[in-house]
């Protein structure tokens, strides 16, 4: 590796802060050399050292790290610490309150949707409140390897109930609390979940949303799929006793057979639960990704490997210290809140910020507020956040005293330029390093990243690989580009946090990732690297939409138009949105007799809300007499998404069967879309 800013002379670099090299893990780029060089030279030794931190009931058996990435060699597969005993929920709850001292250390400040809501919770709290949820779990039947499926907002319930989890060996699908009920059953049907917990209600902003009949709807598909293995929903109460609401606006729909009330049970339940030692390579959680075939993969981490990977991560990416105020604005349905607001933060002890809310409500200063409010340090959210909060001004920061901050990370997206001078001059006040973070659900935390104190940075790059991690770039061809170079972002091997598999689908896991290039983990985004050696994502290069930082698949929104009845056919393709990142444009074929107007489009959108989700509603829908296809019948999507974006320059259409589709297609185009 090079050293950065020799070479490349273009791109004005910022340089760490002296102030926070002082006392930093990593201190500067020669040390962050020397780790990184130990790391993929002597990996046994590396992670040996860094496992020390935690408690393990019995030792690996066999090397630290074994793998196969080779499909031509046989079944992919990744195993670390091999034979060692360990409980994770032990290693991020009792290990700090009784090793660490650190019982009445905040862990999470809650900060409800409402200003008016919030409460403290230190870590002898969390860890009595996860005993009782483990017990209450044990009672309505949950065993180790069971799968629970968690449909919360942003709650201190979600938190409990997903370290009781880990603490009796059941295994946590979280489906985040916007998906629909179609989402939520699909997941349960694939997870066979046996219990669904959830909430009676919540505020989104100003919105009321009945978690509890979404729930019940979801469960009403499962059984309608012949596949109803959910024996108990456990229904916390929140709307109920965390809404000031004068008379109640919901109700509340209940199944005596099924439902049970969280108070009811995890209220009365014994503080104490002993731990379920597990082995380090047992399951932890499942949490379902977009696929590009439209059927969410069930992507399975395991205990030790990501414990330690979401723990190393934290600490120096964040450059973390005891007296930090940390705060992850993503949700915890999301991989981002699973490592980065549950599991990475805990594990070091840290005390976070968790946020029901959303960035403008009740004004558009409720980030900055808390910011202020609990002199947060280190903060974490996405460039479509950003980007938002940009469009009103420098005014709603003014208002608020931000000089606690020292480190800012983004996530979920390229950041364009704009938006990293924005965050890196006016919120981080020029003091602060912008740590541009590239991972994946599938990638467990961080892998390529910039560390604050030793990374000089180039604005919209994440820079070079985190320990352990090694990146290539390959060409069409499969083969390893060296130097300056651009194609698909590969890795060559494996790091702990690394996903399993797909849970219940060794052949798709083989197939989607490991398939294209042997050898090869393949992430299914393009990437540049430039002279100094650092990384630039270029973005996905599958069908894949990356809509304010949540993947979707064009084959899931597709699928969901299609059932409407008036509908022949429908492709949908990315289109650039200055917000969102990239938005969801859509192609619709009627069938004959049916006629595309106003109240049609209306419709549309709904199915799409309702078999997945608000966030994946359509931005721009257009009538498609016809679709451009090849001579074979194959969907032109390249040439969709050049009529989306407006670019006249085509290239070559010569596989086009009928070239006019093209011109109709641009004459018609929404003209509001880029
Ligand atoms: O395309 C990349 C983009 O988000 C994808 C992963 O999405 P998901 O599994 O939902 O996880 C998101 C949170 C980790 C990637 O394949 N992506 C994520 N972070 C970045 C990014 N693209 C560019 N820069 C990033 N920092």
């Amino acid at each position: 590796m090079v050293i950065p800013g020799l070479q490349d002379k273009e791109v004005k670099m910022f340089y760490p802060p002296e102030e926070l090299q002082m006392d930093a893990h990593v201190p500067d780029f020669n040390s962050y050399l020397a780790m990184y060089k130990k790391s993929i030279e002597e990996p046994e030794e590396f992670w040996k050292e860094a496992v020390q931190e935690f408690y393990w009931k019995a030792s690996p058996t066999g090397q630290m790290l074994q793998y196969n990435f080779d499909v031509s060699k046989g079944q992919v597969y990744i195993k670390f610490m091999e034979g060692a005993k360990t409980n994770m929920c032990y290693n991020v709850l009792d290990r700090n309150v009784f090793d660490h001292n650190l019982g009445e250390k905040v862990a999470y400040y809650w900060e409800g949707n409402s200003p008016d809501h919030h409460m403290t919770i230190t870590y002898s709290q969390l860890l009595k409140q996860v005993c009782k949820c483990a017990n209450a779990l044990k009672q309505l039947g949950v065993k180790k390897g069971d799968r629970v499926a968690i449909y919360l907002p942003m709650i201190p319930e979600l938190v409990f109930t997903m370290l009781a989890c880990a603490r009796i060996g059941a295994v946590h699908s979280i489906v985040f609390a916007g998906f629909s009920s179609d989402s939520l059953a699909e997941r349960i049907v694939d997870a066979q979940c046996s219990v669904l917990v959830t909430a009676d209600g919540v505020y989104r902003g100003e919105k009321l949303i009945n978690l509890k009949q979404i729930s019940d709807e979801a469960l009403k598909h499962c059984h309608e799929k012949g596949s109803l293995t959910v024996q108990k929903c456990l229904v916390v109460k929140h709307y109920a006793f965390r809404t000031t609401d004068a008379c109640s606006k919901l109700q509340t729909p209940w199944n005596v057979k099924c439902d049970v009330w969280w108070d009811e049970v995890v209220d009365t339940a014994s503080e104490h639960c002993e731990p379920e030692w597990m082995d380090a390579e047992d399951p932890l959680f499942i949490l379902y990704t977009s696929g590009s075939t439209g059927k969410p993969k069930g992507v399975l981490h395991t205990i030790a490997g990501y414990l330690l990977y979401t723990f190393l991560t934290f600490k120096y990416v964040f450059d973390y210290h005891h007296n930090d105020v940390y705060w992850c604005t993503a949700d915890i349905g999301w991989i981002t809140g699973h490592s980065y607001i549950t599991y990475g933060p805990l594990a070091n002890g840290a005390t976070s910020v968790l946020f029901e809310g959303i960035p403008v409500y009740p004004h558009v200063g409720r980030l900055w507020e808390i910011i202020e409010k609990y002199r947060v340090s280190k903060f974490y959210t996405a460039p479509t956040a950003i980007r938002l909060l940009m469009k009103y001004g420098r005014e709603p920061l003014q208002k608020y005293d931000l000089s606690s901050l020292r480190v800012l990370g983004t996530v979920g997206e390229p950041i364009n330029p704009e938006a990293w001078f924005w965050y890196y001059n006016v919120v981080g006040q020029g003091r602060c390093p912008v740590v541009d973070t590239f991972w994946q659900t599938e990638t467990g935390g961080h892998v390529l990243t910039p560390l604050p104190a030793a990374t000089p940075l180039k604005p919209g790059s994440a820079t070079l690989p985190f320990f352990g991690v090694q990146p290539s770039i390959l060409n069409e061809h499969g083969e390893e580009l060296e130097g300056e170079a651009e194609g698909y972002l590969v890795f060559r091997k494996p790091w702990p946090g690394i996903m399993r598999g797909i849970y219940g689908n060794q052949e798709r896991f083989q197939n989607t990732y490991f398939k294209k290039f042997p050898g090869f983990y393949v992430t299914g985004d393009g990437c540049r690297r430039d002279k100094d050696g650092y990384y630039w994502i270029t973005g996905r290069i599958d069908d894949m939409l990356n809509v304010s930082g949540h993947l979707l698949s064009t084959a899931e929104v597709e699928a969901a138009l299609s059932e409407h009845s008036a509908v022949a056919e429908a492709a949908v393709v990315s289109c650039p949105h200055a917000v969102k990142g990239e938005c969801i444009y859509c192609f619709i074929t009627l069938k004959d007799s049916r006629e595309f107007n106003h109240t049609l489009m209306e419709e549309l959108k709904r199915k799409v809300r309702e078999k997945i989700g608000p966030i994946a509603t359509p931005d721009f829908i257009q009538n498609a007499p016809s679709l451009p296809k090849t001579r074979s019948g194959k969907i032109m999507r390249r040439v969709l998404r050049q009529i989306a974006r407006n670019e006249k320059d085509l290239g070559d259409l010569s596989t086009l069967a009928d070239p006019k589709v093209v011109e109709v297609l641009f004459s018609q185009r929404c003209q509001a879309a880029a």
